[in-house]
């Protein structure tokens, strides 16, 4: 009897590698179990969750019996404690899908009676798409207000793919500029009072860390009216098309891994990078096996 359920648990291993390398950018969580008070307690979407590789951008489907289930974005408090009040977000009709759009920890529970508590609960890490590649931006004259007007870091972006995991570095002179993390609006109309961020000290090496519009601008004086601003777009991995023909320049200094305080992003995506993800399966998989018996 062991052995047929290892024969057969190890035939669900094998269809599950094969969907892993199928199936790049969407997950559905519990695969055909779908989202539902697991029979086999919280461990059930952990050793799911261990046969998966989360990557920026992915998609996350959770499939349930709207009104029996629902599914809640929470805090790691929140997950570790089932606590469904103010969660981040709330979704009650089915298929519920999230985009996976930064790298880090994601958390998610049942918020109906109990279900938390009996194992209706997922928690997993986002790791950075293939990016590694880091540009100094605007070259050699790094970033100062342009001889051009913003026509010249719109220039220096156009082409350049950027991925999540890489780094811009800005290059400036300490106390005559800074880098402001700004939004569009900002952006646009160069108001000064209402930055994400900003960084003082030269070089600024910013790793992407979300895919999505990103914009930066200096807080000094009028430079980002005369020009001192820029826009870049980031994709989850590195199958984007650039805006139009085939001017795509070899990024410069794609040399280094520099990565500020986050981690090293797994290399590129290849089969070794999700080869690790697979063998962690199985490991689980023959755990799961070990608690049966
Ligand atoms: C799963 O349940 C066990 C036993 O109830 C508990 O010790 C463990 O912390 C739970 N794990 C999670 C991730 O909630
Ligand atoms: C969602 O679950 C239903 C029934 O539980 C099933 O028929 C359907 O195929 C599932 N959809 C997906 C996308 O897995
Ligand atoms: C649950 O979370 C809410 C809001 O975050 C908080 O006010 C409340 O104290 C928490 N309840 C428990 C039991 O931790
Ligand atoms: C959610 O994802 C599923 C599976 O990829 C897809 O069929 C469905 O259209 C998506 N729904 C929404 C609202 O995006
Ligand atoms: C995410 O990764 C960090 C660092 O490796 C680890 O400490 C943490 O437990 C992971 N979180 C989850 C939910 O897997
Ligand atoms: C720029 O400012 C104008 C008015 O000051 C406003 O109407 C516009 O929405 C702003 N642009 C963006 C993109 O928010
Ligand atoms: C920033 O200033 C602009 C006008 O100069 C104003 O419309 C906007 O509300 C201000 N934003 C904040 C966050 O104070
Ligand atoms: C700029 O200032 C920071 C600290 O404020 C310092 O670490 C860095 O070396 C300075 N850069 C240059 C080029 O002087
Ligand atoms: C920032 O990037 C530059 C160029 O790659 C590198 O020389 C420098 O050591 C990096 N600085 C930090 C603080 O990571
Ligand atoms: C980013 O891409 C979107 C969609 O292709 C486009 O509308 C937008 O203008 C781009 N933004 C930048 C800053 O390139
Ligand atoms: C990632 O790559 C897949 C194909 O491998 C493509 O369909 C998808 O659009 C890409 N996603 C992004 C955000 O570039
Ligand atoms: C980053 O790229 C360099 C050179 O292309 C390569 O040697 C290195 O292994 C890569 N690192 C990661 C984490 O992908």
């Amino acid at each position: 009897m062991a052995r047929e359920l290892r024969l057969a648990i190890l035939a669900i291993a094998v269809a599950a590698l094969l969907q892993l390398t199928a199936a790049q950018n969407t997950h559905t969580v519990g695969d055909d179990l779908g989202w539902v008070v697991p029979p086999g307690g919280n461990i059930t979407y952990e050793i799911w969750a261990a046969s998966q590789i989360f990557l920026a951008g992915d998609i996350l489907v959770f499939n349930f019996s709207d009104g029996d289930q629902d599914v809640a974005k929470v805090t790691k408090e929140a997950f570790n404690t089932c606590n469904s009040t103010n969660p981040i977000s709330l979704k009650t009709k089915s298929p519920a899908n999230f985009t996976l759009d930064t790298i880090g920890e994601y958390y998610f529970i049942g918020t109906k009676d109990g279900h938390c508590k009996s194992g209706q609960k997922l928690a997993f890490n986002v790791t950075s798409a293939p990016g590694n590649t880091t540009y100094i931006v605007g070259d050699d004259l790094g970033w100062y207000i342009p001889p051009g007007g913003e026509v010249y870091y719109k220039t220096w972006a156009y082409g350049k793919i950027f991925t999540v995991g890489d780094t811009l570095v800005f290059n400036f002179v300490n106390g005559s500029d800074d880098v402001a993390v700004v939004t569009k609006s900002v952006y646009e109309n160069c108001t000064k009072n209402d930055t994400i961020a900003v960084y003082k000290a030269t070089p600024a090496n910013i790793t992407l860390k979300s895919t999505g519009e990103h914009f930066f601008t200096s807080t000094y004086n009028k430079h980002c009216e005369w020009g001192q601003k820029l826009a870049i777009n980031v994709t989850a991995n590195g199958t984007a098309t650039p805006p139009s023909s085939g001017s795509a320049k070899p990024p410069p200094g794609s040399s280094s891994s520099i990565n500020g305080p986050t981690a090293a992003p797994p290399p590129q995506n290849s089969a070794p990078s999700r080869f690790p993800g697979r063998g962690y399966f199985v490991t689980s998989l023959l755990f799961a096996i070990a608690l049966f018996h």
